[in-house]
């Protein structure tokens, strides 16, 4: 077999996807920045009995002089600069009808630009977002792909083959043209964010409010994944929280800084939030919660300072797993919220209830409420907010007492609870039909004369400390 279908990039996640298509079937040539990468890679796919559809080339230029058109080629290199400088070289090398498809993480507004750039050349170009980590992209990642229809009709076979299945069901779509797929990835993340923080908020008020170990909390979590809070995020908790240190015999988790990095992509779903007027704000706070989380100097003056233990804390189990699965909700809520915004803006028209499918399996933030989300997408939503599809108004009504007493007890003990508190911030806004910025408006006008709309409907009025 000649590959037509090459894959530039073998990092883990590259070689991971690279093994992954060669599983399929596929014939595959790969190419590497620094080439000895190559027969490393030739080895290892040897070794798990799939080299014999694939090929090799030390640098670019070979890889696609090797290939017959038209050929599609995947970039699995950094985001940012790299792309851009691959993009680049590949523009020169590859001929009309060939499509170059980056599936990293990158940012959509590059995609956009990288689109209009490429496709003036004649080639094809596919955004494609890619989750599901190491173990995703070898057995199957959920990926979400923004191109033209005719840019996903050439790559559709190999990329619904390789992709996670959910019901047999490959959790793989074209979701929209140009920065729609990767703007999607970034949602994804935005959500897998807010999902990390409120899961570790509860541990945190276990662990510290409740006095428990990681072990037992460990198996506290495994006893949620068999329910409603079922997904990958509670079922790696579980594991890592009852895993040891090998060299101190400790919890793992205690032997790890409390500092949390982040590559950006989540922390772009809240920045176009408030770029658009709208919030994400459970997202927002887990961004947030990221950022203080690597001022450590700062917190451990605070803590001298302010020296006030965190307190008991009586909360229940079952109050605990209705406090995270509300706040699972409202994060998933904002989520699809800020991806209908921006479809809108951007003329994508993404589908939500495809975005949800996609990512049931193969994903980080797979769970699942994804099947459930998905069929609300495809009923009537009031106001488009899945805070109002009937299933979701059962499922809050239910445990938002639950949520209310967990962020009570745990602000009155003094335990930080940024996203559960903004959880239930949200919530209680939304269901406040007359709010405060009456009093907001009133204000706006008094120093700037910005005018306001009156009850009765007439706009541009001002106030009595105008005449
Ligand atoms: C995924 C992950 C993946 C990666 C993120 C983590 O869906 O597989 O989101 O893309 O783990 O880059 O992002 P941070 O480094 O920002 O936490």
């Amino acid at each position: 077999d000649t590959a037509t279908l090459g894959l530039y990039g073998l990092g883990t996640m590259g070689s991971a996807l690279a093994l992954n298509i060669l599983d399929n079937g596929f014939a595959l040539h790969v190419s590497n920045r620094s080439s000895d990468a190559v027969p490393l890679f030739v080895e290892e796919a040897g070794a798990d009995g799939l080299a014999d559809k694939l090929t090799g080339s030390d640098s670019l230029d070979a890889m696609v002089n090797a290939m017959p058109a038209p050929r599609a080629i995947i970039l699995m290199v950094p985001s940012g600069k790299p792309v851009d400088a691959t993009i680049q070289t590949l523009i020169l090398l590859l001929a009309k009808g060939d499509t170059i498809i980056d599936a990293g993480n990158s940012d959509f507004r590059d995609t956009i630009r990288r689109t209009k750039d490429i496709e003036q050349q004649g080639l094809t170009f596919i955004g494609m977002g890619v989750s599901g980590g190491e173990d995703g992209a070898r057995h199957g990642p959920s990926i979400m792909v923004g191109g033209s229809p005719a840019a996903w009709n050439a790559v559709r076979e190999v990329i619904e083959a390789i992709a996670a299945k959910f019901n047999g069901e490959p959790c793989a779509d074209h979701l929209g043209p140009d920065g729609a797929g990767h703007f999607v990835k970034t949602v994804h993340n935005g959500i897998e964010y807010a999902d990390m923080q409120l899961i570790a908020e509860v541990y945190g008020l276990m662990r510290y409010g409740r006095g428990q170990s990681p072990g037992d909390i460990g198996a506290v979590f495994d006893r949620w994944n068999k329910g409603a809070l079922e997904s990958y995020l509670v079922e790696i908790t579980a594991k890592v929280l009852q895993a040891t240190d090998s060299e101190t015999d400790q919890p793992a988790v205690d032997v790890i800084l409390d500092a949390a990095g982040q590559k950006g992509t989540g922390r772009w779903t809240a920045i176009e939030a408030i770029r658009m007027g709208q919030s994400a704000n459970v997202i927002e706070a887990a961004v947030a919660a990221r950022a203080w989380s690597s001022e450590g100097a700062a917190r451990t003056v605070g803590a001298d300072i302010y020296d006030t233990p965190r307190g008991e804390l009586a909360l229940s189990d079952v109050d605990l797993e209705s406090a995270l699965l509300v706040g699972r909700i409202v994060s998933y809520a904002q989520g699809f919220r800020i991806l209908t915004a921006a479809s809108d803006e951007f003329d994508w028209s993404i589908d939500s209830a495809r975005a949800a499918e996609v990512w049931r399996a193969g994903c980080i933030i797979r769970s699942a409420l994804l099947d459930d989300i998905a069929s609300a997408f495809r009923s009537d939503l009031p106001e488009g907010q899945l805070i109002f599809a009937d299933h979701f108004v059962v499922l809050i009504r239910d445990a938002l007492p639950a949520l209310r007493r967990v962020v009570s007890g745990a602000t009155a003990a003094g335990h930080a609870v940024p996203a559960l508190a903004s959880a239930l911030g949200f919530l209680d806004t939304l269901r406040t039909a007359r709010g405060t910025t009456d009093l907001i408006q009133a204000q706006r006008d008094f120093f700037g004369r910005h005018g306001f709309v009156r009850l009765d409907g007439r706009k541009d009025q001002h106030g009595p400390w105008w005449d």
